[in-house]
């Protein structure tokens, strides 16, 4: 199949390349600087330099690359910049749909998460609205993904991947990443400021399980799907291990901490329909891939 890697150096796209290409995928992935082309070369595919807030240069972009499919891998989260980050996916995602539609293609795979779901008291389902009530911060966040996922399903097979935290080599979570910075001490971004070892439940997934599931999606049916592993945690049991894991001190719990509910939202997600289309996490827990060997 010929494909077209929208965010091929990102976290989950540097490690879909080489899954795609040992499927006999044909690649064209997109960067914004010339270093980033001359990274994707060096993967072994074609490389397009394009921003995709740039309708015009996207449009010929993907009709140049003349794709059978899109994978949809664009995130602005480098700069923990919410608003960026919202944009791109109002944006950039209305541009990159609207190129496909240009050239007649239909098939997408969208990188969404799965986290934007209403309270619930057990993981939630793709079967359960999006939060869309939610107030500010998280209600801009939420709606930049309902957006995103709304437009994509203008595609007439598209497959929304809503994937859980993301860990592994060029992640927040990893070792060198932000979260563990922030554990030992150091300046967090604003995304981090309330990194606390409460009651609040998360999804985790590794980026390798993640862009396996993105190959996978290829063939599966149109709608979302979460892709998370098989333990939701809570911050106080996950946050101490990944802590000892990369030097630092252990978290003092919050004032929300132990027996204070977290907020209703923020209860995990279950990978039920993923594993019945025949995807399953090859690290099924947190507790063995984030904390032991996150590379
Ligand atoms: N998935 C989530 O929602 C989520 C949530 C919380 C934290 N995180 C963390 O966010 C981090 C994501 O890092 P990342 O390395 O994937 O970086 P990123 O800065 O989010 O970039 C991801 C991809 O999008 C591309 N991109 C960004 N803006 C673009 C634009 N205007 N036009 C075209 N392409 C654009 C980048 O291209 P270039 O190669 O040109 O830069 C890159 O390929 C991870 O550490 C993850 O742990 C993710």
């Amino acid at each position: 199949m010929r494909i077209f890697l929208a965010g091929a150096g990102g976290a989950i796209g540097r490690r879909l390349v080489p899954l795609l290409l040992e499927g006999g995928h044909h690649v064209v992935g997109t960067a914004r600087a010339e270093e980033g082309v001359t990274r994707l070369r060096a993967l072994g595919i074609e490389a397009v330099r394009v921003d995709a807030l740039d309708a015009d240069a996207l449009r010929r972009a993907v009709r140049d690359a003349a794709p059978d499919a899109l994978l949809h891998q664009l995130t602005d989260l480098s700069g923990a910049d919410g608003a960026a980050n919202g944009r791109l996916r109002r944006e950039g995602t209305r541009n990159l749909i609207d190129a496909a539609r240009a050239v007649g293609v239909s098939r997408i795979v969208s990188q969404s998460i799965s986290w934007a779901y209403v309270g619930g008291t057990a993981p939630a389902g793709e079967d359960e609205p999006l939060d869309l009530d939610a107030p500010l911060p998280r209600g801009g966040m939420v709606g930049a993904i309902a957006t995103l996922e709304r437009i994509s399903g203008e595609l007439p097979e598209a497959v929304v991947l809503r994937n859980g935290l993301l860990y592994g080599p060029g992640t927040w979570y990893a070792p060198d990443g932000p979260v563990a910075a922030a554990l030992r001490g150091e300046p967090a971004g604003p995304f981090l400021a309330s990194l606390t070892a409460n009651a609040a439940v998360s999804s985790f997934v590794h980026v390798d399980d993640a862009a396996a599931a993105v190959v996978a999606a290829l063939d599966w049916p149109a709608g979302p799907v979460n892709i998370v592993d098989d333990e939701p945690a809570a911050a106080r049991d996950w946050l101490p291990v990944l802590a000892a894991t990369v030097g630092a001190p252990a978290p003092s719990p919050s004032d929300a901490s132990s027996d204070a509910p977290a907020a209703l939202w923020e209860r995990g997600a279950s990978n039920t329909l993923a594993r019945s289309r025949g995807w399953g996490p090859r690290r099924a827990s947190w507790r063995t891939g984030l904390m032991i060997n996150p590379a």
